[in-house]
């Protein structure tokens, strides 16, 4: 199935170029804007409609997101070959997109109205917040469309898209040209891909990029290292010195000073 050049640009030059952008804008952003890289939270002038409203959209978006790599990455040779048949994804996406989706929908909507009602929040919305807003809105919203219409509701198995969505989006990483099988897709599928790369495109240039700085490393450690409180050690040796030299290096390779320095935590112990 050949297709003209106008497809051709959109489901086979536009996702590189978006890609590009999405690499090099946050090179740029990185090297440019190291203290604006963050969520700008509003945290302190709301908190309570953000804590619904943030869990549920969060929550519900990455579980989309691993809905995605089923559905979407995953072959349907290979939930063939595990004894998934078509019908029973099309039950498990149906549902579960669902759940997902719409735990994302209500929390997206909870976090719109927010910054709508509350002047504070409002006064510190961007021009590019409202743009992430809209996109965010806008893919979401067709992608409920997909799985409601489309999967959900619709008679049989649905429409399968793992048959030419999955299939093109697999191709891109191959540098194969599926055109033709996005430029036949029904078109609210055509459209949620088309904002999901606006949206990947305008992501370094926003506050989309907190996503890549969770800090993953307070979960090993915290940031706030609380040190208990000891003696400083001169008095310790002092006190030891009147017990004569030999006390005082048993003391040093105690194991309560070896353990201070060597575990790394900088904990140090408690002298008694
Ligand atoms: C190019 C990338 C993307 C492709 C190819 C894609 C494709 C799809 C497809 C085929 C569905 C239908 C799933 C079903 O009916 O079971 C879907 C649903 C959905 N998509 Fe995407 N999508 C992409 C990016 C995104 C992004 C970036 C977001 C959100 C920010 C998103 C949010 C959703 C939501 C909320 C649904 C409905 C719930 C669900 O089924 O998971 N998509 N997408």
């Amino acid at each position: 199935m050949r297709v003209d050049a106008a497809q051709t640009f959109l489901w086979f030059v536009l996702p590189y170029l978006a890609v590009v952008v999405f690499v090099l804008g946050h090179i740029w952003r990185y090297r440019r804007d190291q203290l604006g890289w963050t969520s700008r939270s509003t945290q302190l002038l709301e908190g309570r409609a953000l804590r619904v409203g943030s869990l549920l959209f969060h929550y519900g978006a990455l579980a989309v997101i691993g809905g995605h790599v089923l559905g979407i990455l995953v072959p349907a040779s290979a939930t063939a070959a595990i004894g998934i048949d078509e019908h029973a994804y099309h039950l498990i996406s149906a549902v579960a997109g669902t759940i997902a989706g719409g735990s994302a929908v209500v929390g997206l909507l909870i976090l719109i109205v927010r910054r709508g009602v509350f002047a504070r929040i409002r006064r510190r919305t961007s021009a590019v917040d409202l743009a992430v807003y809209a996109l965010l809105a806008l893919v979401i919203g067709l992608g409920m469309a997909e799985t409601l219409f489309h999967n959900l509701l619709a008679s049989g198995n649905g429409y399968n898209y793992r048959s030419s969505v999955s299939i093109w989006y697999r191709g891109l990483f191959a540098l194969e040209d599926h055109a033709a099988l996005m430029a036949h897709a029904p078109l609210v599928y055509r459209l949620h891909v088309l904002a999901a790369w606006a949206i990947i495109a305008l992501w370094p240039f926003s506050r989309l990029v907190h996503a890549w700085s969770i800090p993953l490393q307070y979960l090993g450690r915290p940031y706030i290292l609380y040190r208990r409180r000891f003696r400083p050690a001169r008095r310790r040796f002092a006190a030891s010195a009147a017990e004569g030299y030999a006390g005082a290096r048993a003391l040093a390779a105690s194991s309560d000073m070896a353990g201070a320095a060597a575990d790394g935590s900088g904990v140090r112990p408690v002298v008694r």
